[in-house]
């Protein structure tokens, strides 16, 4: 049996990794550590808080004794942990560098320490910047990040490639696009939007909502993971990408169609200071190495998510009803 520690689990890609791998992997036991920030979710497990592969560990990556007591005897190391919304790097950036930038280093360091076969560090396709109308990100694209949230991230990526360089720690990063699908904390464009809608309520668009993003279906990126786990060659990076590129407004009017809600839910609102224009993956590299596809057809992904947000109101609501109206409420309220 092959031990893997995930960091983050108890979030939205997180959360589908854990499920996906002790379906899909019976040679490999699952530990999760996650410190249960807002957006980490005991309930996204719970249904699996008992299975014989799977260990949870309540701890911070940015704490030693946390991470040496949950990296113990792994073989592999997925970390995804992180501050993730760039609209609240804007509001706050100093957690973004504790937990992005410090918590990685924790956990490259304990990772040197204990001789993991391999430490993938989930980046993101946001450390390349913006695009304009034409072009894809390569892996070899100019590091041009834009906000806090990307900017640690950035900083995260090449440290952890600089532990491979310098200690010979068998380190991968992926950059991938943007995820969409179940258990998505819905103050993320898609989430928010379908349950705005579900409830009637605006939909805020930033700026003219002609922005760009490379949309994925979460279980495409979990397999990518897994994958780059067995097969990718450390001190490498590998972009992931959807191919399927897609306006805010044609995204925002799939979801008032799927959901049969008006167009005039939808409110023009001030943009995102910084907001990246385009982004857009050439994933050629991992398709090529490892033979790596997305399989999910957008109009079936966003359909199921959709319904899936619609099957699970309590999971929503609750998140809603709590500390989230008083983000909402900053974020949205004088906009
Ligand atoms: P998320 O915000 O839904 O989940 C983050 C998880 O990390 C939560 O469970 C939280 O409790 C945990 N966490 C935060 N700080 C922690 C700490 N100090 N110690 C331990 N756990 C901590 O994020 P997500 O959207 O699932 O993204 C996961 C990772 O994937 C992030 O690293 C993000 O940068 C990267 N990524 C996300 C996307 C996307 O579209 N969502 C795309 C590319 C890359
Ligand atoms: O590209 C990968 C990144 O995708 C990840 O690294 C991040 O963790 C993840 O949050 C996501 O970042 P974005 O900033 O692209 O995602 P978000 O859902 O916040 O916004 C998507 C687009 O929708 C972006 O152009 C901003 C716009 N938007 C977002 C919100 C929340 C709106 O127009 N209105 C909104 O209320």
């Amino acid at each position: 049996m092959n031990r893997l520690l995930i960091t983050g689990g108890c979030g939205f890609i997180g959360a589908n990794f854990v499920r996906w791998s002790l379906a899909n992997q019976p040679d490999w036991e699952i530990v999760n550590l996650d410190a249960l920030t807002y957006a980490g979710n005991l309930a996204n497990l719970a249904d699996l808080a008992d299975h014989p592969r799977y260990r949870f560990v309540k701890g911070d990556i940015g704490n030693p004794r946390d991470v040496a007591a949950a990296m113990a005897d792994c073989d592999a190391v997925v970390h995804m942990a992180a501050e993730s919304h760039v609209d609240r790097s804007i509001e706050g950036p100093s957690v973004f560098v504790q937990t992005n930038v410090v918590g990685t280093q924790v956990l490259l360091d304990e990772a040197r320490r204990g001789g993991v076969g391999v430490f993938v560090m989930v980046s993101t396709d946001e450390v390349y910047g913006s695009l304009g109308a034409t072009g894809r990100f390569t892996e070899q694209s100019p590091l041009q990040p834009s906000s806090p949230y990307s900017a640690s991230k950035t900083a995260a990526d090449l440290l952890a490639l600089s532990y491979q360089t310098t200690y010979d720690l068998p380190v991968i990063v992926t950059r991938c696009s943007n995820n969409y699908g179940p258990y998505q904390f819905p103050e993320k464009l898609i989430p928010l939007f379908v349950t705005n809608a579900m409830t009637d309520q605006p939909l805020p668009l930033y700026g003219d909502g002609k922005n760009v993003r490379d949309w994925i279906h979460v279980e495409d990126h979990v397999r990518a993971l897994w994958r780059v786990v067995e097969d990718g060659r450390p001190g490498q990076v590998y972009n992931i990408g959807g191919n399927n590129e897609q306006a805010n407004i044609d995204i925002t009017r799939v979801i008032l169609r799927v959901l049969g809600k008006p167009e005039s839910l939808i409110q023009f609102v001030t943009d995102r200071p910084g907001h990246d224009r385009r982004y857009a993956i050439d994933a050629a590299k991992l398709s090529a190495e490892i033979g790596w596809q997305p399989q999910v057809k957008f109009d079936d992904g966003i359909a199921a998510t959709v319904a899936w947000y619609q099957q699970n109101r309590v999971w929503w609501e609750a998140i809603k009803s709590g500390e989230y109206r008083d983000y909402y409420e900053r974020m949205y309220a004088n906009r």
